[in-house]
């Protein structure tokens, strides 16, 4: 969390910083900063509560020629919302921004004696403080040394008062990424405030200082001081990828984006009709040898995961188990040498997630990444990666990453049947060629979007809404109501159909708006039966299925048909439905649909 951006070159610093922060704003918006070198080589901040909009027009009217600074847009973690709070923090001749948790600020502000310096409430500020009293004119050492005091977390880029146009920065965990463009330095949180500039970039690594000038970006071992050369990567995304496009919102527009999402994912990994990942470097022996499957994600990551358990578990046989990744690190996991780790995020950056796939590594499991975001931490340090192509995922609601992480998962468990003897080729080449038709099904629900606007009339007004579904139907009910709760904040849960009668049947009452999807035929009729059970409470029915599904007529209040794929395919088509309609929820109350309260993207703190 905290967007995090850096510039010395040519150009007008203040202008690129905060054309940067709004590309960063998902990653928090609480408030948002700016330091800059002026021209009279003093430092200046400029902070502000709120959004970079807000900042922006607290901006307005200084004009300055600036070519070096650095800017912040926060997602609070210790302190309020204040403007005291937000980033930059200055201390003497430290200015710095971070992103991360300092955990042993306490023990620091007692050390160092800070208790009647501090002006904010947060850990940030502690760091500042501490490495202004190392600093004596040698930021490598000063550096090193705060380093040396840290517990936790951080992201941090840092000027020094007396050495204007040079940036300095350092990570644990926190991801930074820099490149050295024809337009000058950048370092920046995430890749898609470079992509302005430039394709090539690296990673900043773990144990090293980086000092940007306007002529050169350098990276130094933290320890020695040496020079070190990163690896640089490039990326394919382009800028029209991190742009609206003409679409109102960015959740719409990667929600239009999933079919080519889709292709994207799974066409480069079709060999003969099968499921090849030669191209990823991914050793089949991983996939035979295992004797249990162990999936760890958060959030609509790990709904992905609770997807492919229902089908993969049928299909291979073997336990597959899905786990929070926060309660996984906190468990003593029953995993082994034997266990094949799939763990699964957007961003591939957040922590707990991160935290947990190390913990299998020690275990000894194999880890297998499911990520996005190209070289980011858990695709880095995972045994082997496959890499959804989803390009880069803006609004803070996951809808495309979803899609292709379950497109992902879909392929690996194809492939796992194929290598453990539980499906001929020719099996496998069917299954295939099924799942293809997912990509037009989805295409079409994307084209009758208008039939999701309609839904939301009945849900906007109320306060909850419920989610059932059996079997699958359930699995993919759970990202439904997480859609709808996080953009429209109608508290809304998803239940498996057959448990509401063992208590949350009490709160179907009058007009309480029920989704319930019955797309499994061999559950059909008992999924039904649950309808039938909340329909006879009043509830307000939204019932999903497939094309010719046989329903009684006064069962359903809106009956939304999706295209008859194959039953384990049904989630593709209705990813889309649930999305768009906790979408359209969202603007039929006027809310922020693509930076809802209280979140960030990419969860970079425990
Ligand atoms: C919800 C959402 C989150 C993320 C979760 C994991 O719409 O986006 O629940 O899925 O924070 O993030 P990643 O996939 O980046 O690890």
């Amino acid at each position: 969390m905290c967007g995090i951006i850096g510039y010395t070159g040519p150009l007008e610093a203040k202008r690129l910083l905060i054309e940067g922060l709004a590309g960063l704003e998902y990653r928090g918006y609480d408030s948002a900063g700016i330091a800059f070198f002026r021209t009279d080589s003093k430092i200046q901040v400029i902070k502000q509560v709120g959004k970079v909009a807000a900042l922006k027009e607290a901006c307005e009217g200084i004009s300055v020629g600036s070519h070096c600074g650095i800017g912040h847009t926060r997602w609070a973690t210790h302190g309020g919302v204040t403007n005291e709070n937000a980033h930059p923090h200055q201390a003497g001749q430290v200015t710095l921004i971070h992103n991360g948790i300092i955990e042993n600020y306490h023990q620091l502000t007692e050390e160092f004696q800070l208790q009647d310096e501090l002006v904010s409430q947060t850990d940030s500020e502690v760091a500042a403080r501490v490495l202004d009293r190392f600093y004596q004119g040698d930021p490598f050492v000063a550096i090193q040394k705060l380093v040396g005091k840290l517990e936790g977390s951080y992201g941090f880029c840092i000027l020094f008062a007396d050495r204007p146009g040079e940036i300095y920065a350092v990570r644990s965990v926190s991801p930074l990424v820099a490149a050295y463009t024809h337009s000058g330095a950048v370092i920046a949180s995430d890749l898609t405030a470079l992509i302005p500039y430039t394709q090539s970039y690296f990673v900043v690594p773990e144990g090293e200082i980086v000092r940007l000038t306007p002529y050169k970006v350098q990276t130094y071992d933290l320890q020695t001081f040496a020079k070190t050369q990163p690896p640089v990567m490039t990326v394919n995304w382009n800028m029209d990828a991190a742009m609206k496009n003409g679409f109102p919102h960015f959740m719409l527009k990667e929600i239009h984006e999933q079919p080519e999402a889709m292709k994207n994912t799974i066409l480069p990994r079709l060999s003969k009709g099968l499921p090849d990942f030669t191209d990823d470097g991914i050793d089949d022996e991983i996939f035979r040898s295992c004797t249990q499957v162990h999936i760890i994600a958060c959030g609509t990551a790990m709904h992905a995961g609770m997807v492919a358990k229902t089908v993969m578990e049928p299909l291979l046989r073997i336990p597959v188990t899905v786990t929070i990744a926060s309660e996984f690190r906190y468990q003593q996991p029953l995993i082994d040498e034997h266990t094949l780790v799939i763990v699964i995020s957007q961003s591939g950056e957040t922590i707990d997630t991160l935290a947990a796939m190390r913990l299998a590594r020690e275990y000894g499991s194999q880890t297998l990444a499911i990520v996005n975001v190209k070289g980011s931490t858990i695709a880095r340090e995972s045994g082997y990666v496959l890499y959804t192509h989803a390009g880069p995922e803006i609004a803070v609601a996951s809808t495309k990453a979803y899609s292709v992480q379950l497109a992902a998962l879909y392929l690996i468990a194809c492939r796992m049947a194929l290598v453990r003897g539980k499906y001929t080729k020719e099996q496998a080449r069917t299954f295939l060629a099924e799942f293809l038709d997912v990509i037009p099904a989805m295409e079409e629900m994307i084209k009758r979007r208008e039939e999701m606007k309609a839904v939301v009339t009945h849900i906007i007004n109320s306060p909850d809404a419920f989610f059932i579904g059996r079997g699958l139907d359930y699995a993919f009910s759970l990202e439904g109501a997480l859609k709808l709760k996080e953009i429209s904040y109608i508290h809304a849960e998803a239940y498996a159909a057959g448990e509401l009668k063992h208590g949350t049947i009490a709160l179907i009452s009058d007009q309480v708006p029920v989704i319930a999807t019955a797309t499994q035929d061999n559950i059909f009729a008992k999924s039904m039966s649950n309808v039938r059970e909340v329909k006879a409470r009043g509830a307000f029915v939204i019932l999903i299925t497939k094309e010719g599904a046989k329903v009684d007529g006064d069962l359903a209040d809106i009956h939304i048909m999706i295209p008859a794929v194959r039953d384990i395919f049904t989630v593709f088509p209705i990813a889309v439905v649930l999305q768009l309609i906790a979408y359209y929820a969202s603007l039929g109350k006027n809310l922020d649909v693509d930076q809802p309260r209280n979140l960030a993207k990419s969860v970079t703190v425990e």
